[in-house]
């Protein structure tokens, strides 16, 4: 075994985290479901969707049978809502094509949808004891500095580079314990800043620490300015309710509910009248402003204003993607965190 698992191993016996609520099973179901909410997401955060998820859906069978919406719901606020669509195929592929049985292999878990190579191998090492490595950020942060790899991590070249490193480090055994021991001390000790080196079990060889160069690696990215873009929602009200518009399945909050949008280009009151009356056949009254909101997606970041109006007259029910639902319905609706915030500061 490699002296960098072997210490790993031990470190993590009596330092690593042990009881978090995904932990202590070999159950993919479980597991699968973990990995997902972890991709982006801090533990703290998803500690309780895990645990509101698995009450829902305590089975991959209840969750492939579930509808759409309330799997989106239970995602409401978690973020990057295609690992929610993703998700749901996945469990419907294991019933229908798997038999109701995660495949063993990692190569065979790769292949479903929104598993990629590390969470295949997290998976396959965690239930299976498949001999397998991962590589998120965390692993990314100890193996750059461990031994001073240069040079982005995300770029492919990098990535390969670390992928081989990976591979070449696996023990023969406990290779669960030492995945973990590895995102663990990425997340306790061998922090972006102030990594705690004097804690680390492999301080002695890092070449990093040995070269003081703890804050250059791992190398960042290349900063690039990142576009903004403009967008003005309506928010129509009439008898306590709202009207809300299901998204087209891609793009930004797929498949989740959010506020109508005006086409772009438009955004004065005028507009707001005409394409509240023209096109979802409502009358309404006086507009107000909501707080201008900014929220900051990976690709662009989006200034969303926000014209509210009560609605004199409704003609028409809403129809095809459009819903009105009570203030008091919004809570187990599948709303992205931004759209939540503003129908919140409204009521
Ligand atoms: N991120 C992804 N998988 C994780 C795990 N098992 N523990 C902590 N963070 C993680």
């Amino acid at each position: 075994m490699s002296d960098f698992a072997r210490r790993l191993i031990k470190w993590h016996s009596v330092h690593g985290r042990h009881d978090m609520p995904w932990q202590n099973t070999r159950d993919p179901y479980r597991v699968w479901l973990s990995e997902i909410m972890l991709q982006q997401t801090q533990v703290a955060t998803v500690i309780p969707y895990y645990e509101r998820f698995l009450a829902r859906f305590p089975t991959m069978a209840t969750l492939a049978a579930a509808p759409a919406e309330s799997v989106m719901g239970l995602w409401s606020g978690l973020g990057y809502y295609a690992r929610a669509r993703n998700l749901h195929a996945c469990a419907k592929a294991v019933m229908q094509e798997h038999g109701g049985e995660f495949p063993k292999d990692a190569e065979a878990i790769a292949g479903l949808p929104g598993i990629g190579r590390s969470t295949a191998n997290s998976i396959a090492a965690f239930c299976f004891a498949a001999r397998t490595p991962i590589m998120d950020g965390n692993v990314k942060r100890v193996l750059t500095r461990q031994f001073g790899i240069e040079g982005f991590p995300g770029q492919p070249a990098i990535e390969r580079e670390l992928w081989a490193l990976a591979e070449s480090l696996v023990p023969n055994k406990n290779v669960d314990i030492y995945n973990q021991a590895q995102m663990d001390l990425g997340s306790l000790v061998c922090t972006r800043s102030k990594p705690r080196c004097d804690a680390c079990p492999v301080a002695a060889n890092c070449v990093a620490r040995l070269q003081a160069r703890t804050a250059e690696l791992p190398t960042r990215k290349e900063k690039r300015v990142i576009p903004e873009r403009e967008v003005t929602l309506l928010m129509l009200v009439q008898n306590g309710k709202v009207l809300l518009e299901q998204r087209p399945p891609s793009g930004i909050w797929g498949g989740m509910l959010s506020l109508p949008e005006l086409p772009s280009g438009l955004s004065a009151a005028a507009d707001a009248s005409d394409y509240t009356k023209s096109t979802l056949s409502c009358t309404p009254g006086k507009w107000s402003s909501l707080p201008l909101l900014t929220h900051t997606f990976t690709h662009f970041r989006l200034h969303i204003s926000t014209c509210r109006a009560e609605v004199k007259s409704r003609p028409h029910a809403a129809e095809g993607t459009q819903r009105w639902l009570a203030f008091d319905e919004l809570a187990d609706a599948p709303l992205p965190a931004p759209i939540r915030q503003l129908l919140n500061s409204s009521v």
